[in-house]
Formats: C-alpha cells, structure tokens, sequence
C-alpha cells in the first residue's frame, strides 16, 4: 500500500520548477494528481508523460472563478480532494520600496496571497465533503525575515502565515490540516531566470556557499517534507511553519581561522 492511494491532489503551479516534483512524487505514492496551473503547454505534457491518475486543469489562482471550476473538475474526475499544495508564485523584479510601483506590489500580493486565499475558500468545502484532509501553502523564507529590494514578495510571504495560522483554527474541527512550508533557495526556473521586470536572476548574485550546508535546494527537498505534512504521519501538525534552507536563516557558518 502506497502513502497517497486512493487520495487526489491538487498543486498550484504544478508544472514549475518545484511543483512538477510534487506531482511526480504524488503520482509515484499512488495518489491521482491535478496539475493545476497557466502554463497548459507544460501542463498537459506532465500530465500525459504520467498517464493514468494524472490530469492538468488551467487554473489562474487569481481568478475564483477558476478555482471553482479547477476544484468542481477534481471531484468530478477522481471523486474528491483530500490534499491541496498552494505552490504558485511570483517574485518582484528587484526594486527599493519608494521606487516600487503600485502595480507590481499589487500583482505580486494577487497571486502570492489572494491565489493563496481563494483556493483556501474553494478547496475547504471540497476538503469537507472528503472528510477531511490537508493544505499547505508554500511561503518562503523571505516570509520570516526582511529582504531589501523584495518588499512585495516579503510582505505576500509574511501575510500567508496569518492566513494559514487562522485556515488552521478555522478548519481544524473538519479534520482540515493547514501548515507552511519555507524554501530557501531552490534550483528552479524562479531563481535561474530573471523576474518578469527583472534583467538579473537570483542565481546570478547569491551563493550558498557561506552557509551550514552550502548546496542549493533542490526540488526534492521540497518536495519529501511536503510529503510527510500532508500525509498521516503527520496529523497532529497544523499551523505549523516548516523552514527548509539549508541554514540560510542561521547565518555564515563562520569557520575557525
Ligand atoms: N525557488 C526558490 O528559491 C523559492 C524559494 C522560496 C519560495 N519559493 C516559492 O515556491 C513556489 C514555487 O516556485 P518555484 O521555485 O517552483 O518557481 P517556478 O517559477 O518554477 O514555479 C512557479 C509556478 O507558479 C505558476 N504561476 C504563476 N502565476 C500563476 C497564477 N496566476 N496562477 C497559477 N499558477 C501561476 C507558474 O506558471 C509556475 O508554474 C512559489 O510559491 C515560490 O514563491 C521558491
């Protein structure tokens, strides 16, 4: 018996760097998995390249009338939704507070924070009438801690711990788990390309040398304690905040002269 058999899954952002991982490993747990997402290209390939147990549906987090109609077509394909992973997002181009324009912090909070709040609203009912189940919403540690020239995606990050502190509180009672995971930084195309806006990536200025396990994150990272929070192992964890960095957040690992 695999840990996910017989569960559905659906991922925000399924075809991106970190999400696929997700889905692949979903898929490989015996779990049917929905590739939620605006990249159909990837999205469809995903899913056809997994077969069975695996579909894409075109979802703008932004939109509620898209996370409707994403949610309605997990239950009707597969029969319910037992877990959903809030993994979309986007990052700012670099920029001082004072020279941010509206626009962007807008866009930045819509997708990070209110996609995050719209499939919270949408997917519970669903996670209810399965009897109960998990979310995570993917924060980062940029929602820990202050990142200068980054003030949209720090202060999107920093709100999305209210939100699942009080989804936890809210929908505890339904056997709904709701906790965040807290990247460092991960080799996917959100650090190796620059931001819509951006001229330089994320990859090209930081190094992970300086600290206590100097690699960067890879995907799997990720994607093994996703695994384990929204599985059984795990179900006296909610509102929980997990950081997955490596030591980022510690500082240099200074070594004696
Ligand atoms: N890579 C890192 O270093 C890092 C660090 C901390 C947190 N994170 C977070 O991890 C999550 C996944 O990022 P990733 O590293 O896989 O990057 P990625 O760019 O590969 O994936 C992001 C995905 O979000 C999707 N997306 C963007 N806007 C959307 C919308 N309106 N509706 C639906 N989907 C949308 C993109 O199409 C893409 O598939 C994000 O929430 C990001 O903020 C990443």
């Amino acid at each position: 018996m695999l840990r996910f058999d017989g569960r559905t899954v659906l991922v925000t952002g399924g075809a991106g760097g970190q999400g696929s991982s997700h889905v692949r490993a979903y898929h490989a747990e015996g779990a049917n998995v929905v590739i939620g997402g605006i990249d159909a290209g990837r999205g469809t390939a995903l899913a056809d390249e997994l077969g069975d147990r695996a579909r894409f549906v075109s979802l703008d987090v932004t939109d509620e009338s898209s996370w409707s109609a994403a949610v309605q077509d997990t239950e009707s394909a597969f029969g319910g939704l037992n877990v959903l992973v809030n993994n979309a997002g986007v990052q700012n181009p670099p920029a001082l507070i004072e020279e941010t324009d509206h626009a962007t912090w807008s866009r930045i909070l819509d997708v990070n924070l209110t996609g995050t709040f719209l499939g919270i609203k949408v997917a519970a009912p669903a996670l209810r009438r399965a009897g109960g189940g998990a979310i995570v919403n993917i924060a980062s540690v940029m929602g820990v801690g202050g990142t200068a020239h980054y003030a949209p995606y720090v202060a999107s990050k920093w709100a999305v711990r209210g939100l699942t502190r009080t989804a936890a509180l809210e929908l505890g009672r339904d056997n709904i788990r709701v906790n965040t995971i807290h990247p460092g930084v991960i080799a996917t195309p959100f650090i190796q390309e620059p931001a819509a806006g951006a001229t330089a990536a994320i990859a090209d200025f930081y190094s992970p040398e300086p600290f206590a396990v100097p690699r960067l994150g890879e995907p799997v990272d990720v994607t093994r304690l996703l695994l384990f929070l929204t599985s059984s192992d795990a179900s006296f964890v909610t509102g929980s905040e997990y950081v997955i960095d490596g030591g980022l957040l510690l500082g240099p690992a200074l070594q004696a002269a």
